[in-house]
């Protein structure tokens, strides 16, 4: 059956970006006319997922609410396309919602999935992290597609960052030549210092899993900052032999990841630029500011 679930934590604290996520989500910041966590469910409905589960925490209300319909909200603006670029309807698109008591970490979060996905391969993608293609198919669905190829038990997107950039992420190594921009990994290791990095390939924020990860969830103990990691939980797979693959991000595809403020500033600074109608006149007021 075609993967169409997918799982979106957006339950942590961004204290990266603090005082800005105080009492607000992290994910609702925006990023142009959008909030950043509409752009990811956005790119997702666009490649095949129509059930979506927010794993969310305490001050996160505004992201259920975002999603909701508003009918006063419509009849107000005229068209609904003011609100969002997809027809949340039309694609027949649900949205559920799970809570995490604590933010333990990005596993943990996934490990409240294990209900939702009953069984099937599911798709996760970070809730602040944008993913801009430049064409078709889009990332999701080249994952999705070397998954049920594959038969791996995790895919993940990856992106080349600088090598003083990796201690930032979490890196792969990859254990094949990556002919077609997918090849399998044999290790995986969270912000590595650059000395001790296997490659400069970083997680990009977006995985297929079959359910087989709630297995090594279990079997993960808390790692760096106390916190349960993906990439730990991955580790462990691969320890038990099963398959972990990777697909890159093909040239001209971008990870926007707004957790601090200097990424936060390029993502907006990046979006305004191509907003077809506002972007010409930024460039200009950028230019004469430099
Ligand atoms: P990050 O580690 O980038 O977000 O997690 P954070 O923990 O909010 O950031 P800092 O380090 O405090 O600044 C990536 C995604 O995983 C979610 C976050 O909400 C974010 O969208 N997440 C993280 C959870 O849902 N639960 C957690 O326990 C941790």
């Amino acid at each position: 059956m075609a993967i169409d679930k997918a799982v979106l934590p957006v339950a942590g604290l961004g204290t990266r970006l603090l005082p800005a996520t105080k009492s607000q989500p992290k994910e609702m910041l925006p990023v142009g006319y959008k909030p950043v966590v509409q752009y990811v469910v956005e790119e997702m409905i666009g490649q095949g997922i129509g059930k979506f589960l927010f794993v969310t925490g305490r001050k996160k209300r505004s992201i259920e609410d975002h999603f909701d319909d508003d009918p006063e909200l419509e009849s107000r603006v005229g068209a609904k396309d003011r609100i969002g670029e997809v027809d949340y309807d039309r694609e027949s698109v649900e949205f559920f919602y799970v809570r995490q008591r604590r933010p333990l970490g990005n596993a943990d979060a996934v490990r409240l999935a294990a209900e939702f996905v009953g069984g099937e391969s599911f798709v996760v993608g970070f809730g602040d992290t944008i993913l801009a293609s430049a064409g078709q198919p889009g990332v999701v669905r080249r994952l999705v597609y070397d998954h049920e190829s594959s038969g791996a038990s995790a895919t993940i997107a990856v992106w080349e960052v600088p090598l003083e950039e990796t201690s930032r992420y979490g890196v792969v190594r990859p254990a094949e030549d990556g002919a077609g921009g997918a090849f399998a990994i044999d290790g995986i290791v969270e912000k590595p210092a650059a000395a001790e990095a296997p490659s400069r390939l970083a997680v990009a924020a977006r995985y297929v899993f079959t359910p087989r990860i709630f297995e090594a969830i279990a079997a993960t103990d808390p790692g760096v900052n106390g916190e349960l990691w993906l990439t730990d939980a991955i580790r462990r797979l691969l320890e038990w032999g099963d398959a972990v693959r990777c697909v890159q991000l093909a040239p001209g595809e971008r990870r926007y990841d707004i957790g601090t403020p200097l990424t936060y500033y390029r993502a907006f600074a990046d979006f305004a630029l191509a907003d077809p109608h506002n972007g010409p006149a930024f460039a200009d007021y950028l230019r004469s500011r430099l």
